[in-house]
């Protein structure tokens, strides 16, 4: 801590090419990672931010065979669309390479070969769960059974989702391929292990004595880890997608995704360099202490990036150590936990078809609700009253008056600032601090707080345009208007420069409404970047209103998704054991006419019907469907009802009987009619 250094490499989180991106992959890892990288280049250190996609392991593998493709077309696909949505986004990288690369595959080869040959590993042989009529391992994701603790029938073979019980393949009752439904086989294979157990000393040390700095979300789960004991963990799997293991003997094997994943940063920090001389050796970033490693994660992420990948750069022994590891926690979505395998989610290329030149605003509202300490839900309703009475009504709407008074009253020219009074002094003075303020969040990964900051100098801003009112005296006072107008332009060039490593797109665009042609963090708090006649051009809007319509139609579509995955997953109940004819016609089932259907007090699920049964007497019955349907839906109706049942008291009532509705696949009730005018008291059988 306290140390300082002379340049930072920063990575973030290699997504899976097995999907889009969405936003929790943007609010979690990728828009504070870019925060940060941009501040730090605006402050004029040397910085590289890495990315790349994340293309073995087994996901890919499952989503190939399920598409009838190619897993380096599916890797292809994904890497191009991931890309491609980061660029849009405004997410700066220096590189966003994959980890197919050539570069990649020798890089994580030696790195593991240096680690075999120095003696680091453990072989073990272990028997682990085979398909004998596919002749493959299977890895514990690609393993299901019933769950030994809830019984529920489709656990992963490491977790189950329904009581969230981690587990290991062995426990699953009954394990059978996920894949193809095959039971499974027991069979000795070998494998490489890092043995963790003999870095628990200096991870306790590293970790927990000398990086209390962390955030307090990767310092517990880390401290939790440590305290259950490390154990050794293997590092190779048998697969045939992947990285070879580059040991004789080793066919059929590679390395575990979680082993040259991470290597992926510096693989691809070595391609970024190679190619561009200029930013030195690759090993810099990488070896020399001087460096300032930070990785960016979300929080499932933690252990590799805070045990298991320092574990092997310190086995390598040149590499140096992640110095923070600022880890978010997840972003659910509408209530909902965000799924990439159940399409549970808000796609980044999709949000950007629907919601076209509206990047900031997603980064923004990411930003003020980003779960950094918690758990945090993204609602629409939220994303629309952020963007609109935030975005609109503060930060664009000081910087549009003050634009627009300028072109009204001095053409479009920088007035001169006259002399101030108390109020001026008093409001340059709240904003001056701002650069401390937010140079010290930033620093310390505090993007919500240092966002807010930012905000706060618009609200200054918006509050000092009302407050002084110029166009009630730009008649009787115009000496003051002007310098009005003055420091409402200084804090709208500060803006532009606070919200620049948030808010890039209209940063930029700001700074084309105001000419500025010099631009530098260190001019923050500055109050003479407009100087007196610089000629600005007309200006336009900085953000648009997000309308009610446009809202409706996302949340429209998250609800379609839940729909058609409650559809996907129903499956009906198994039918009843069977009974002879003679149970059957003890049966009286008949047709009723709803002659009267009515709300009953003081229950919020029973509907009172009086049915024509045929007797010539009204029949009562109570049903508990109330939730579904409105009385005067049902008169004049024919349903069908159980007229034997013995008559039952409810609620001071007496019921004769029961109607009989159809449960749907998300227990919605509907009440079961006939097609034809029956009449009532008509036998059905
Ligand atoms: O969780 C994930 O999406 C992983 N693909 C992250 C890998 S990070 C690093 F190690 F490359
Ligand atoms: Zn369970």
């Amino acid at each position: 801590m306290g140390k300082t250094f002379k340049r930072t490499t920063v990575t973030s989180a290699l997504p899976y090419a097995n999907g889009p991106v969405h936003i929790g992959h943007l609010a979690g890892v990728y828009v504070p990672a870019d925060i940060y990288v941009r501040y730090l280049r605006l402050k004029g250190r040397d910085v590289l931010f890495i990315g790349g996609s994340d293309e073995h392991g087994v996901p890919v593998t499952i989503r190939a065979r399920k598409e009838g493709i190619t897993v380096q077309e599916v890797v292809d696909r994904y890497h191009n669309l991931i890309k491609q949505s980061f660029q849009d986004f405004g997410i700066s990288f220096d590189i966003y390479s994959r980890t197919t690369s050539a570069t990649h595959h020798k890089l994580a080869s030696d790195f593991f070969r240096k680690l075999y040959d120095d003696g680091k590993f453990i072989e073990q042989v272990t028997e682990q769960f085979y398909d004998e009529q596919t002749g493959r391992f299977l890895t514990d994701r690609n393993i299901r059974g019933e769950c030994p603790r809830c019984h529920a029938p489709e656990a992963y073979g490491d977790q189950c989702e329904k009581c969230g019980a981690t587990l290991s393949p062995e426990e699953l009752i009954n394990p059978y391929n996920a894949e193809t439904g095959n039971p499974l086989v027991k069979k000795a294979t070998k494998h490489w292990y890092l043995p963790l157990d003999k870095d628990q000393q200096w991870l306790e040390n590293w970790i927990l004595k000398d990086h209390k700095e962390w955030r307090s979300n990767v310092y517990g789960q880390c401290k939790s880890w440590l305290d259950g004991g490390l154990r050794p963990r293997a590092v190779t799997r048998d697969l045939d997608w992947g990285i070879p293991v580059p040991v004789q003997g080793a066919e059929g094997k590679v390395l575990y995704v979680w082993f040259d994943a991470p290597i992926g940063y510096i693989s691809n920090t070595k391609e970024l360099c190679d190619a561009h001389p200029e930013l030195g050796s690759w090993e810099t970033w990488w070896k020399d202490p001087e460096t300032r490693l930070v990785h960016f994660i979300g929080k499932d992420n933690i252990v590799f990036h805070c045990i298991v990948f320092p574990a092997m750069l310190k086995a390598h022994g040149e590499y140096i150590l992640p110095d923070n590891v600022p880890s978010n926690e997840f972003l659910n979505l509408e209530g909902n936990k965000i799924s990439t395998s159940k399409n549970y989610a808000v796609w980044l290329n999709e949000y950007l078809q629907d919601m076209p030149g509206r990047q900031d605003e997603l980064r923004y509202v990411l930003t003020a609700n980003a779960p950094e300490t918690k758990d945090n839900d993204f609602t629409w309703a939220d994303y629309q009253a952020r963007c609109n009475n935030e975005l609109v009504a503060v930060y664009g709407n000081f910087v549009n008056r003050a634009l627009q008074l300028t072109q009204k009253y001095y053409e479009g020219r920088v007035p001169a600032c006259g002399e101030l009074n108390d109020y001026d002094r008093a409001t340059l003075d709240e904003f001056r601090g701002v650069k401390e303020r937010l140079e010290d969040l930033l620093e310390n990964f505090r993007f919500r707080d240092a966002q807010k900051e930012a905000m706060n100098l618009a609200r200054i801003g918006n509050k000092y345009i009302a407050d002084c009112e110029p166009w009630k005296i730009i008649k009787t006072a115009p000496q003051r208007v002007k310098t009005i107008i003055n420091i409402s332009l200084q804090l709208t060039a500060n803006l532009a420069i606070a919200f620049e490593p948030f808010l890039p797109f209209s940063s930029q665009r700001l700074r084309t409404m105001l000419a500025m042609d010099s631009f530098s963090w260190e001019d923050l708090g500055s109050t003479s970047l407009m100087h007196e006649g610089h000629q600005l051009p007309q200006p336009q809007l900085l953000f648009t209103k997000v309308e009610d319509e446009a809202i409706q139609a996302q949340v429209q579509k998250l609800q379609d998704t839940l729909q058609a995955n409650a559809l996907a997953e129903y499956k009906a109940e198994p039918v009843k054991p069977n009974i002879p004819f003679e149970d059957f016609e003890k049966l009286d089932i008949r047709v009723g006419i709803v002659k009267t259907c009515e709300k009953i007090k003081k229950s919020k699920k029973l509907l009172k019907f009086t049915l024509d049964d045929g007797s010539g007497q009204d029949r009562t019955i109570l049903s508990g469907i109330a939730q579904w349907y409105e009385p005067h839906q049902l008169i004049g109706k024919r349903v069908l009802f159980v007229a034997n049942l013995a008559p039952r008291q409810i609620m001071g009532e007496t019921s004769c009987g029961m109607i009989l509705s159809a449960v749907n696949y998300n227990g919605d009730l509907s009440v079961t009619t006939t097609l034809d005018d029956v009449r009532g008291g008509s036998q059905v059988g």
